[in-house]
């Protein structure tokens, strides 16, 4: 499974990536707000930057919500850097969106899914990736990971190439789940990520290793 990191946090981003651990970078309006970055020219540098940090593809959303302008918009972020993926959300005027931009040979990743029907229709229209947020069903009580399930299940049955990048997740016990049910891809907060790290056997067994060494050596 990949990993994909979910921020616009630069410094994040390139801890992760000296890690060596991830395979691309999803963000989303919120997470450049969270940033500070506004305005088109800021936005267009930022998105560069991450690209040139990261080795993978990066997703980049579009603001609009009609077909033109999603295309309009798709169209100049695509142009920004060959690693952009156009994030695109499953709206009507967007899956006609993701079958236009496709056909350019510009790739999408169909954010906001939330239902297995949302994730077909995307798929049909070509996008290369859908995000369904596992996380936002958890919030209001259904069970995100059935979701994903569904998802690897109908996708592999019809033989879409269309990756899963299981998005809106909140700790590592997600992430363990998503690499049993076969996700392609999960998008993660770095904290998710190296919390896949810890052990208290691993912390205790240091510990020990250190204190043995210190007695002979002072
Ligand atoms: C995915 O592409 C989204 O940016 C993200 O995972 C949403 O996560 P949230 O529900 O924590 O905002």
């Amino acid at each position: 499974m990949k990993f994909f990191l979910d921020t616009a946090n630069l410094e994040q981003i390139q801890t992760a990536q000296l890690m060596g651990i991830i395979d691309g970078v999803t963000t989303n309006p919120s997470l450049m707000a969270k940033e500070g970055i506004t305005g088109e020219d800021n936005i267009k540098t930022h998105y560069k930057k991450i690209c040139e940090i990261v080795d993978g593809d990066v997703s980049a959303e579009v603001i609009s919500t009609d077909f033109k302008g999603m295309i309009a918009e798709g169209e100049k972020l695509a142009a920004l850097h060959k690693q952009i993926v156009v994030k695109i959300p499953v709206i009507a005027d967007g899956i006609r969106a993701i079958k236009d931009l496709t056909s350019k040979g510009i790739r999408t990743n169909c954010t906001l899914i939330f239902n297995p029907g949302q994730a077909l229709l995307a798929a049909k229209a070509g996008a290369s990736y859908v995000s369904p947020f596992i996380g936002r069903l958890d919030d209001i009580g259904q069970d995100g990971m059935e979701l994903i399930h569904q998802l690897v299940h109908i996708l592999d049955t019809y033989g879409f190439e269309t990756e899963i990048i299981a998005a809106s997740i909140r700790n590592t016990n997600h992430i363990l789940q998503c690499m049993e049910a076969g996700a392609d891809v999960a998008t993660c907060p770095l904290d998710a990520i190296t919390g896949l790290l810890n052990h208290p056997l691993t912390d205790a067994g240091l510990e020990k290793f250190l204190a043995d060494h210190r007695k002979l050596n002072g």
